[in-house]
This record gives C-alpha cells, sequence and structure tokens, in this order.
C-alpha cells in the first residue's frame, strides 16, 4: 500500500469516537450512525464497511460495499481532512448524494486487492438525469415491485420503481409511496402500466397520485399511454417509457419522453406481437431514436451492462433478475425454482389475442396453450381462469410454482443465486467495469502488433 498519511486531527476525532461506537459529524457532533464497535483507530486500514469516508465529488461512494483492511487507500497527493467513518451496518438512508455539500467528504480512492476497479463509477445520460449512481433500473412489476423492493435498490444506488397497480386505489399507492420515503432518501419511480381491461383502472387518478407525492421519476408501459404522458409531462415529471418496437418508441418521443426503456423478446411479460431480440433492437435504437434509451430484458449482470453500453444504451433495466433478491416480496421456494431454471424454461402465451407475454414454463402456462392452440372458437373465456391475474398472484404467496402463472424472462438461465440488491448492483457495477476493461485491453495499438 505504500506509507500513508496520518489522519488529521477532525479524522483522528472521528475515529476515536467511531472506536467507542459514537459517530460524529464533521462538526464533531453525533449524526446517530451504527458504527463498528472495533473501528480501527489506523484510519488507513478500514475494518469493515466504509459508508463515508474521504470521498470525492461526483464519485461513487463506497457505503455498503465490503472492503478488506487492504484495499481503501488515500492518494499520496491528497491528504484528507475531513473524519472517516467506518460502519459495520450496510447503508439505508445515507447517500452521498443527500448529504449537504458541507457534508460530504472529500477524495478517496478505493482499490480492489481482486480487481482494479472499485474507484469508478460509470456515468451516463440516465444517472446523471435522474441522480442515481448506477445505471441499473428495476422495472414496474406486478405483484413484486413494492416499497420494500423500489427502496432496496434505491438504496443500492440504482433505480427503484414502485408498480401503481398492485395497489387498489390512488391513495393505496400514495400511502405506498411515503412508505418508501421513510425507506429510502434516494430517487425512485413509480411504474403506470396501461394495459387492456373490460373496465381499465383510472390511470389519470394514479398519475396525479404521483404527481401530488412529489415522485419525479415515471416509467410508464402499455398501450395509449398519450395522455398519461402528457399529465405528467405538464407536471415536470421526467417519464421512461418502455417499449417493443421503434415504432412505438418513435410514437413515444413525439408524445415527449425523456427515455426509453427498449424491452426485447427476450424479456418477461408482454413482448409484444414482432419478435425482435435486443441485439437487433438496440442496435436499431441507436440508429433511429433522438433520445436516450435504456436497455430492457434479458439482463442479469455486469457483463450485459457493459454490452448495453457498447450497443448505445444509456443503461440497463431488469425484471427477472431482481425479481429473485432478497427484498423482493416473493415467496422463497419461488426464488429458488428462478435459480434452478434454465434459459428454455419460458414460453409465450396469448399470441391468439395479440396480448403476447412471456411466462414461466409450468403445467397451467402448458395448459392454457394447449387450449390457445387448439381451441376451435378461440374464446379467450375459455383459458381465463387458468391465467387469472389472481391466481399468479397466489403463486408468489404460497410458493407453489405450479399454482398459476407468473411472469418471467429468459434471463431466466443466468441466474443462480438470491443476493440482496445491495450485493447484486454493487457486483453489476464491478464486473460491467472490468468487462469494460478487459475488453478494452484488447486493442493495442499498430506499432506493438
Ligand atoms: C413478475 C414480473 C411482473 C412484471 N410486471 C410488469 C408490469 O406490471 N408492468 C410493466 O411495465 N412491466 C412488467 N414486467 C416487465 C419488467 O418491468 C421488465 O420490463 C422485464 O422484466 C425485463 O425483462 P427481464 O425480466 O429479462 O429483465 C414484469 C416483469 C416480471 C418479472
Amino acid at each position: 500500500m505504500g506509507s500513508q498519511p496520518s489522519p488529521s486531527p477532525r479524522a483522528a476525532t472521528a475515529l476515536a469516537a467511531a472506536a467507542e461506537g459514537h459517530d460524529l459529524n464533521f462538526a464533531g457532533q453525533p449524526r446517530g450512525w451504527t458504527l463498528a464497535a472495533s473501528a480501527s483507530p489506523s484510519w488507513s486500514r478500514a475494518p469493515v464497511f466504509v459508508r463515508r469516508a474521504a470521498w470525492g465529488e461526483g464519485r461513487p461512494p463506497p457505503w455498503g460495499r465490503e472492503s478488506t483492511d487492504t484495499d481503501l487507500t488515500y492518494p499520496r497527493d491528497h491528504e484528507p481532512t475531513d473524519p472517516v467513518v467506518v460502519v459495520t451496518s450496510p447503508p439505508s438512508s445515507l447517500h452521498r448524494n443527500n448529504l449537504p455539500p458541507a457534508q460530504r467528504a472529500p477524495f478517496l480512492k478505493s482499490r480492489s486487492t481482486q480487481q482494479d476497479t472499485a474507484a469508478m463509477t460509470i456515468a451516463t445520460e440516465l444517472t446523471r438525469r435522474l441522480g442515481i449512481r448506477v445505471p441499473v433500473v428495476q422495472g414496474g412489476m406486478m405483484h413484486v415491485g413494492t416499497a420494500d423492493l423500489a427502496s432496496a435498490v434505491s438504496n443500492a444506488g440504482g433505480l427503484g420503481i414502485i408498480t401503481a397497480l398492485i395497489f387498489p386505489t390512488p391513495a393505496a399507492l400514495r400511502d405506498e409511496i411515503r412508505r418508501c420515503r421513510t425507506l429510502t432518501p434516494n430517487p425512485f419511480a413509480v411504474n403506470i402500466t396501461l394495459l387492456p381491461a373490460m373496465v381499465p383502472p383510472d390511470y389519470g387518478a394514479y398519475a396525479q397520485a404521483v404527481i401530488d407525492e412529489g415522485v419525479r421519476i415515471v416509467e410508464t408501459a402499455g398501450n395509449s399511454p398519450g395522455p398519461v404522458i402528457a399529465q405528467l409531462k405538464k407536471a415536470g415529471v421526467t417519464v421512461l417509457h418502455k417499449c417493443t418496437t421503434i415504432r412505438h418508441a418513435e410514437s413515444a418521443v413525439k408524445l415527449g419522453v425523456d427515455f426509453l426503456s427498449i424491452d426485447g423478446f427476450e424479456c418477461a411479460g408482454h413482448v409484444g406481437e414482432s419478435d425482435i431480440t435486443n441485439f437487433i433492437l438496440l442496435s436499431r435504437a441507436r440508429q433511429q431514436l433522438k433520445v436516450p434509451f435504456i436497455a430492457s430484458g434479458g439482463f442479469a449482470d455486469g457483463w450485459g451492462l457493459a454490452a448495453a453500453l457498447v450497443l448505445g444504451a444509456c443503461g440497463i433495466n431488469m425484471g427477472t433478475r431482481f425479481m429473485c433478491t432478497v427484498e423482493a416480496p416473493v415467496h422463497q421456494r419461488i426464488k429458488e425454482e428462478i435459480v434452478k431454471a434454465q434459459e428454455t424454461d419460458t414460453t409465450l402465451l396469448l399470441r391468439r389475442w395479440r396480448n403476447t407475454s412471456r411466462l414461466y414454463k409450468n403445467k397451467v402456462a402448458l395448459e392454457a396453450l394447449k387450449i390457445e392452440q387448439e381451441s376451435t372458437t378461440g374464446e379467450f373465456s375459455e383459458i381465463a381462469p387458468l391465467v387469472s391475474g389472481k391466481r399468479g398472484k397466489e403463486v408468489f404467496v404460497n410458493g407453489d410454482p405450479e399454482y398459476g402463472v407468473w411472469t418471467t424472462g429468459q434471463v431466466i438461465g443466468l441466474i443462480h443465486d438470491i443476493p440482496t440488491c445491495d450485493v447484486l448492483v454493487n457486483r453489476i457495477e464491478r464486473e460491467a467495469e472490468s468487462a469494460i476493461k478487459e475488453r478494452l485491453s484488447l486493442i493495442k495499438s499498430d506499432s506493438k502488433l
């Protein structure tokens, strides 16, 4: 590690307090964080988690990232003047960007012992405009996208999204937004999905609840989003619109959306009717679209993020991967089923009614598919009991993967564990950084060949 400068007097004071389990702010007053009782008096050798160390403007905070005692070092030419705080609990509420500038600590370089990546941040138009640290979005998910998951993703540095239609009324959505605020100080969004229904929900009232509650980012999806997008844009909300074709994306651009979320044929849920996978769709988006786009469908790790960035996207959107995290409100047995499953374990349903959905390939889905393909009447009512949302929702509660139909993407084959959102998002960030660096090293100057 080379020689280290001594801690400044203020850093020394904070560390001495931390060693006793107290946390002091820059003025030496208590801040109330949970600190390691055994915080190292040697500030350059952080034993566990570093929540707020000396850290530079515009750099990713290392909070929540597990650190060994050798992977934190100050650059020699930059002696820190602010306190170093060492904590045992992972971060929940104090994202550096939410601290007043005066409380933000100066520059610290973090150096991983395994890969030289930890001090980097992937800054894209998505991170800049949404005020998030990592260009990873958790897509809206019926039955899954509650404040518990959304806040965990936002706390991890990504963009968590509450799914409006999980809540039976706009008033219930308001309560959930308020609950989310108690769980994270970071930006989060709300998904409003407009799907064909005999009696459609009052989408305008849901949008108004979002606006009134001061949520600044909304993900829209589904049919005829024009009126809702107009309502949101009038209120100054940033709109991410999810779609499965370039034609729909261009229509959304005309409606004034800020970002497009391009959902490839691999994705979970409504795949659209044109079956274009992301390899084509994302490149078409890059060639054609005049607004930034997020790659959605088929992403689970940092190699996927790196590939999406190279194809021109400004971030990724993930559904199935976030469904299989500790914080997702889904029965443990369903998460274990996802871990066991392979990329071939999904099926498409409802194509006959031009409402094609990608679902987990279980007995109920296959039974419904058989009826869809063999019915002579083509009456939707023949399969309606099998594909009912109520039955699908129950799967996530009772943990029986065969109880009803449930949504998952082909990316299910890339999911091998059930991490916390914090571990997952940090891992994706690190993997993407190292994937990009590794691939960059393939480029040699001609003179060295
Ligand atoms: C369980 C589940 C429910 C979903 N529900 C919705 C929804 O209500 N609205 C929506 O726009 N997208 C929904 N999606 C799609 C995701 O937001 C996201 O676009 C998709 O999962 C991306 O594909 P991936 O699963 O391969 O990451 C859902 C996905 C899953 C897995």
